[in-house]
């Protein structure tokens, strides 16, 4: 069969290897894609909203399955747009979508629904959420409504933060119009664990759990950004806060979404923060994570064209998800200065290091080839290495072993991906 997959990070190219193992795959393309998809997929120039292009091309090239992997599409609908044209898709329409592209319809999901998450109250109007801070509990956390590119969110540790960060995101617009609305929202303490999960309108199954680093710096520190690394899985997520999980957060959601005319198909998200108070949610994504995919996908062991299929076809029920008994840590390699100025363009060498190798791979996010052939970075975040081992340290020691392999002028990592799990 034939695959378009949609999007152009890292993520997207950890699904291309995915696909890529599939027998039943013969073909792939991938629009955008990057310099390092290309290595297995063809990759075609079209924008991720291009719906109209995406679809002619789906059409014209008689592709069997669209996989769609960034947020914007998503929200925007590009499966509603697939599905129009006769074309299967994985993902969530945009009625689903929205479970992700508004934290307010999120938050009020959650409380009715009574799925546990930080108490907090949603705003049209500057004015009376500047009131509404006067007597909150600091430190606070706003969140822009919309997709913010996973910026939206601030933390304030006083009032007078607190209103600064109202001001920029309702009245600068800071984040457009995805601050036209504002959850405040109560700030929680705890260890964080990402859990991603493939769901077909009823069923859910969960992969093997992750942990992002969001902060550019080491110790967490610096600003936030769109992941720096990860690690999979989270000793800190055992089986009993799963089950938890399971019956108080996930088939919950899927259930709520159901009920409200939502029906969810494809892959749900779950930042989740485990408090003293169990675990809750931070937020939703309605797509798979980057860097989580990164760590996520390597071990998976089923097919993954089967488990897409049954999301679509809702008979998830029927498949046996399963995970290698291993770990994986990937640590982004980005240009220095990201998330804010940094300079691009400088050639990427030793990346054959990592051809044909099954136990660690070098995902690409930001990279582009040059007319004549060579890798350069292209973005701040430029390459995902991942490595797997038999324990999370043997992994963390062959990740960052592997980081060495790479160079390129203005390179950056954190040094202390999965530092954490050292410390159990
Ligand atoms: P989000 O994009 O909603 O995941 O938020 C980005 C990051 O902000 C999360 O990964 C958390 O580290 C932090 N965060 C979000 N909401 C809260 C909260 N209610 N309390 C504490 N930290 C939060
Ligand atoms: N790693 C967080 C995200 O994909 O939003």
């Amino acid at each position: 069969m034939k695959v378009l997959i949609v999007g152009g990070g890292g993520r997207e190219h950890a699904i291309a290897c995915a696909v890529a193992k599939s027998k039943k795959v013969d073909k792939i393309y991938c629009a955008p894609g990057n310099a390092g998809i290309a290595g297995v997929a063809q990759c075609v120039d079209i924008g991720v909203m291009d719906f109209d292009a995406l679809v002619s091309f789906a059409k014209k090239e008689e592709i069997d399955l669209c996989v769609v992997a960034p947020d914007d599409p998503l929200v925007a609908g590009a499966v509603d747009a697939f599905q129009k044209a006769g074309i299967r898709a994985f993902g969530p329409v945009a009625a689903a979508a929205i479970l992700e592209g508004s934290k307010a319809f999120s938050k009020d999901l959650m409380k009715k629904y009574g799925i546990p998450t930080a108490a907090y109250e949603n705003f049209d109007n500057a004015d009376e959420a500047m009131a509404y801070l006067e007597n909150a509990k600091m430190p606070i956390v706003l969140k822009a409504d919309g997709l913010a590119l996973g910026k939206g969110v601030l933390i304030c540790n006083d009032l007078d933060e607190a209103k600064a960060g109202v001001k920029e995101i309702m009245l600068d617009k800071h984040f457009g119009d995805a601050g036209n609305r504002l959850v405040i929202e109560e700030f929680m303490t705890g260890r964080e664990v990402s859990v991603l999960s493939f769901v077909d309108g009823k069923t859910i199954k969960t992969m093997t759990s992750a942990q992002d680093h969001k902060r550019a710096k080491d110790n967490d520190q610096g600003l936030n950004t769109g992941g720096m690394g990860t690690f999979s899985p989270s000793p800190f997520y055992t089986k009993e806060i799963a089950d938890e999980c399971m019956k108080t957060i996930f088939q919950p959601t899927v259930d709520a979404m159901a009920k409200e005319g939502r029906e969810f198909k494809g892959v749900i998200f779950f930042g989740l923060m485990l408090t003293q108070d169990g675990p809750k949610v931070l937020e939703y994504n309605a797509r798979f994570g980057d860097p989580e995919t990164q760590v996520v996908l390597p071990r998976m062991k089923n097919d993954i064209i089967d488990v897409f299929e049954a999301c679509i076809d809702g008979t998830l029920d029927q498949i046996d998800l399963q995970f290698e008994d291993n770990a994986a840590v990937c640590v982004v390699l980005a240009s220095d200065g990201y998330p804010e100025k940094y300079e691009k363009g400088f050639e990427i060498s030793g990346l054959e290091s990592f051809e044909g190798c099954d136990d660690k791979f070098v995902f690409h996010a930001g990279t582009k080839l040059s007319p004549d052939g060579k890798v350069l970075t292209n973005g701040g975040r430029v390459l995902g290495v991942t490595a797997l081992g038999s324990t999370l340290k043997e992994a963390r020691a062959n990740a960052y072993k592997a980081t060495q392999l790479i160079s390129f002028e203005n390179k950056y990592m954190r040094s202390d991906i999965g530092k954490a799990i050292e410390e159990i």
